[in-house]
């Protein structure tokens, strides 16, 4: 008679998989928490593509150097008239230059586009 009796291998093992649930849920919950804190504010720094048109881009992410008329001040370039080429402009406001910081995380391929139209109008007869 060396086995125990069945009844107490049961409320061991509930011991068991209760400890197991007292610890194990919290730190699901904690992983699930900052999981989805992470991909969030992922999301609100680099907002949603295609969400934002060429003046609300310039407003979130230029207003603050260049200034609301995109005429800047002191060492910041002025934008009016445009005088990079399409291409240029997106190597430099991705990578960054001198003192202006490079965008390539926060904004989208497409949204160099968006923003060069936007400064392009701003300076096109009839605008
Ligand atoms: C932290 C301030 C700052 C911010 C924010 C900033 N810039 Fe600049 N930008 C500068 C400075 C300073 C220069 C001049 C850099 C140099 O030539 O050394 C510059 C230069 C430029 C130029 C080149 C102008 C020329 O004719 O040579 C372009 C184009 C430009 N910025 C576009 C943008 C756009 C678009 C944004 C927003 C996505 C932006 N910048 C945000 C500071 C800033």
């Amino acid at each position: 008679m060396t086995e125990p009796p069945p009844e107490h291998a049961q409320p061991h093992q509930s011991a068991i998989a209760g400890k197991l649930i007292a610890l194990g849920l919290p730190l699901v919950i904690v992983v699930v928490t900052v999981a989805l804190g992470v991909v969030f504010s992922q999301r609100d720094r680099r907002h949603r593509e295609g969400r934002l048109d060429g003046a609300a881009l310039y407003a979130r992410y230029c207003t603050s150097c260049h200034g609301p008329d995109a005429q800047g001040a002191g060492a910041v370039a002025s934008l009016r008239p445009l005088r990079l080429e399409a291409e240029a402009f997106k190597a430099q406001v991705s990578q960054g230059k001198g003192a202006m910081p490079g965008f390539q995380g926060q904004l989208f391929d497409s949204d160099y586009e968006r923003l060069y139209r936007y400064l392009q109008a701003l300076d096109s007869p009839g605008k």
